[in-house]
């Protein structure tokens, strides 16, 4: 066998079966455009639709061949503690959809197995699911001996991307490494855990379409899936036992080395560190560079999760100082000619992982102090919920990676009280955050339903209307029913058709009026209780509504110019951020209103002010373009083609309304827009702020509500100037120089109040007495000292007063009355002790107290016992 780089072995294999008819195609994001799975897990994943013949390959591809890259995250905490899991892999694979099977796919996989990368033949061996013969047949007619050939269960040789969709029976194929790496049971054969028989190539025959309730429908034709482990096929043509010794993560493996200054394969528990740090620094810059941002959910956790755990490695290792971010570069230069989206995020990558390092190392230590303190005190085995959830709240600690702390000393942690923890926090974020119309409304949903059942969805006119015509179709008061609305009754009004846009996608609702000739209501809101039913909440002002009515509706169209206007500028401050910020920008939330706009989005950092700037300069510009403003309907699939930016995790149906403004931006949007960018005059950004971790707000103003912030900001600043007798632009200077100034005055009457008080104090020098002990005593009452001024009373005393070995002082600061008791070593070893002064003295004013023989002090309660107080010490000392 031939040594052969990781570079050469995915060349030849693309290059194989391009030769064989296979159209070569590029990997597909780690973001699958698939809701049932999180991350894209392997090759199949971007062909499901083709397997469902809902797409086509063009004539004459008779398939497809691709290098994905993949996250499998089922077993992160086992990634490490072997050399074959990875979280990030490569995995090459070969597709037919209905074009070549079995026959061929067992010949070319034999041919490339023993021609091209010359492995030798005695030494492969390959299972088949437990009911098919047939394949047992062509592995046979290839010249596979018998016992070479065996077969597994469903366990084993049946493959599922997920519970659902395209999979089937498979045939693996295994390289026998060698006797001396097995188990030496029996029975060991491919299959068995140990590591003799290493599986690198997945060959599926995928021809059903697993169905919701388990069942297996068949596919209209018969598709090939294979899938082969480039890391695996790499080990075993580089000749070495792990994936970490091939040539790509062995030199990541090195950079750890580098980096902490140890040696790979001297010490069981640092090349653990060094191989957790080489794989996840490689899937976290992966993720990050297809548009991943760390977070508390979803893909954004696993992120998180793999980040925080390599972090934690190095942390072990002794690095305290963000490093995983230096691991970038290395993997760019690795693997950037393959995957060119690394090298044009290599920058983002860097600074979201030093961003994350910089926000968890800040807990790291300190969180371990906590951690290591709760397992100390631990009675028993188990770690309470609550403390891993303080662990996770406060410290940044993902659950996981608590356990695999206490784990490695034999602690599990109580994951279901944890999740009790978790649950209850949520619960507290949603009461928070339910907003009062959803609870005004919820009483509704029963009756809208029915509503919506009966009268079918209300035609909205208010894309191009801002007044029709229509006709009553339910009246609700008090969440029933009613056939009629009388003066002064407030309620739902549903119409057939209807110009009021309902609030949906950020943009609120709309409102306006509904007439007859003798009646007349306020539309005061615009809601969407049950999707495409649109109702109006109106109070009735004079006359009466009855169903069936024909009634006239006109929305306040002034105050829809303005919505529209703040509308279209939340799609170009989008687009606006994407261009100065990067493509990793995505929309969070939104909330379009007639004197404002509000735009979440995903960042990782706060934008800073020229960023600002900037983003509000090409959105001006965008503006004065004049760029016409228009919509299209057409399929969510051909919108997708398109690149039309849609947000993740939205509900959208089959068809939807795309938002073009020319030239620049499309968004799917069902909002109201304005016809032309000019329209929005001009818009300003006003703040910019944090809303959780990597994700940022911003507000922003336009067209007259911009003309009015200006207006406002400008008044402010003249009143300001006013005050300050000095012209508008001159403020600034001159509010800093009035600061400056505050200061010194401040500092100034600071040192006139000491000077003051140490001459006050001063006068009480001649009291100085002889105590029992003999040492000299100065017992006294300072007005008006706190704590500190009495300890620096002492220390004037003991400066000015020859001799003078201690001090009682009593002082009422705001109320509340302060002892000070305190002497020099040679008073206290003439008998002098300031703790128990204080203790015999402090009952006097109702407080308590202690300290050292040297200095104690105490407070109280009553500042009427003061005197009392210092009697007391008298009494005692002299
Ligand atoms: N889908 C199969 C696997 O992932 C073969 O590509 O193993």
């Amino acid at each position: 066998m031939q040594y052969m780089t990781t570079a050469e072995i995915r060349e030849k294999y693309l290059s194989f079966f391009e030769e064989k008819g296979c159209k070569r195609m590029p990997s597909s994001s780690l973001i699958p455009d698939d809701p049932s799975l999180l991350l894209t897990s392997a090759g199949m994943v971007q062909f499901k639709p083709y397997f469902l013949q809902q797409k086509h390959l063009e004539a004459p591809y008779i398939g497809t061949t691709t290098v994905q890259k993949c996250v499998r995250t089922n077993d992160i905490d086992i990634i490490g503690t072997t050399g074959r899991h990875l979280s990030f892999f490569e995995m090459l694979g070969n597709f037919s959809f209905g074009e070549y099977f079995k026959e061929e796919m067992c010949a070319w996989a034999y041919e490339f197995s023993t021609e091209v990368l010359g492995l030798p033949a005695e030494r492969l061996y390959f299972t088949v699911f437990e009911d098919d013969d047939e394949t047992i047949e062509i592995w046979k007619a290839l010249g596979v001996p018998e016992n070479h050939i065996s077969k597994l269960g469903e366990d084993d040789n049946f493959w599922r991307a997920g519970p659902t969709g395209p999979c089937g029976p498979c045939s693996e194929i295994y390289f026998d490494q060698g006797e001396e790496f097995g188990c030496g049971s029996p029975d060991c054969a491919p299959g068995c855990d140990c590591d003799r028989f290493l599986e690198y190539w997945n060959c599926v025959f995928t021809q059903y379409d697993g169905q919701e309730d388990g069942t297996l429908a068949p596919l209209p034709k018969k598709n090939i899936d294979t899938g082969m482990g480039l890391e695996r096929i790499a080990a075993i043509m580089q000749g070495v036992q792990s994936n970490y010794e091939t040539d790509v993560l062995r030199s990541l493996v090195s950079v750890g080395e580098r980096l902490t200054g140890t040696v790979y394969g001297d010490d069981g528990a640092t090349d653990l560190s060094l191989r957790i740090m080489a794989d996840h620094s490689r899937a976290v810059t992966f993720m990050i560079a297809d548009g991943i941002l760390p977070s508390n959910e979803g893909r954004g956790y696993v992120l998180r999760r793999l980040l925080r755990r390599a972090v934690m490695k190095g942390h072990l290792l002794g690095l305290d100082k963000p490093f995983l971010n230096e691991y970038v570069d290395e993997i760019v230069r690795l693997m950037g000619h393959v995957y060119p989206e690394i090298v044009e995020n290599r920058e983002l990558a860097r600074r979201v992982i030093l961003s994350e390092e910089e926000r968890f190392g800040a807990n790291l230590r300190q969180g371990r102090a906590f951690l290591d303190e709760a397992l100390a005190q631990l009675e028993g085995t188990v770690l309470p919920g609550e403390q891993a959830f303080i662990l996770h709240d406060t410290y940044g600690f993902p659950v996981e990676i608590t356990s695999e702390l206490a784990d490695e000393r034999g602690i599990q942690v109580d994951l279901d009280g944890f999740e009790v923890c978790m649950n209850e926090q949520r619960e507290r974020a949603r009461a928070a955050n339910t907003k009062d119309a959803e609870a005004a409304w919820s009483t509704y949903g029963g009756v809208m339903s029915d509503v919506l059942d009966a009268t079918g969805p209300t035609e909205f006119l208010g894309y191009e209307n801002v007044e029709a015509d229509a006709r009553i179709v339910a009246l609700v008061r008090d969440g029933e029913l009613v056939d009629a609305l009388e003066a002064g009754d407030e309620g739902r009004i549903v119409l057939t058709r209807t110009p009021f846009y309902a609030e949906k996608g950020g943009q609120v609702g709309d409102i306006g009026c509904l007439e007859t000739p003798d009646a007349a209501a306020r539309v005061t809101d615009t809601q969407e209780p049950e999707k495409g039913l649109i109702a109006h909440t109106v109070v009735v002002e004079n006359g009466r509504f009855v169903t069936g009515q024909d009634v006239h509706a006109t929305i306040d169209a002034a105050r829809r110019a303005r919505i529209c206007r703040n509308h279209t500028a939340t799609h170009i401050l989008h687009w606006a951020l994407r261009k100065v910020l990067g493509d990793h920008v995505k929309q969070a939330g939104s909330l379009v209103a007639p004197n404002r706009l509000r735009f979440d989005f995903t960042h990782y950092e706060a934008v800073a002010p020229e960023q600002i700037r900037e983003v509000e300069c090409l959105a001006n510009e965008k503006i004065m373009e004049n760029h016409l403003v228009t919509y299209y309907e057409t399929s969510l699939d051909e919108a997708r083609k398109k690149g039309v930016m849609a947000l993740f995790g939205e509900k959208y149906g089959e068809i939807v309304r795309v938002l073009d403004i020319e030239g620049f931006s499309t968004e799917l949007c069902g909002g109201t827009h304005v016809g032309a960018t000019s329209e929005i005059g001009f818009v300003k950004i006003t703040t910019e702020t944090s809303v959780g971790a990597n994700l940022r707000r911003i507000e922003a103003v336009t067209s007259f509500d911009a003309l009015a912030y200006a207006n406002s900001i400008e008044a402010e600043l003249k009143e300001t100037a006013s005050s300050l007798g000095v012209p508008m632009f001159d403020v600034s200077e001159r509010a800093a120089a009035n600061v400056r100034q505050l200061k010194d005055l401040n500092a100034k009457m600071k040192f006139n109040r000491e000077t003051m008080a140490a001459n006050d104090l001063a006068k009480l020098f001649d009291y100085v007495a002889e105590s029992k002990q003999g040492y000299r005593v100065l017992i006294a009452e300072v007005d008006g000292f706190d704590a500190g001024q009495l300890r620096n009373g002492w220390d004037l005393a003991r400066a000015r007063v020859e001799h003078l070995g201690a001090v009682v002082f009593a002082s009422v600061k705001d109320d509340r009355p302060i002892l000070l008791a305190a002497g020099t070593p040679e008073a206290v070893e003439a008998g002098f002790d300031a703790g128990s002064v204080i203790k015999a003295i402090a009952p006097a004013v109702k407080g308590g107290g202690g300290g050292k023989p040297t200095m104690a002090q105490a407070g109280g309660k009553d500042a009427s016992g003061v005197k009392a107080a210092l009697q007391t010490a008298r009494d005692m000392l002299l």
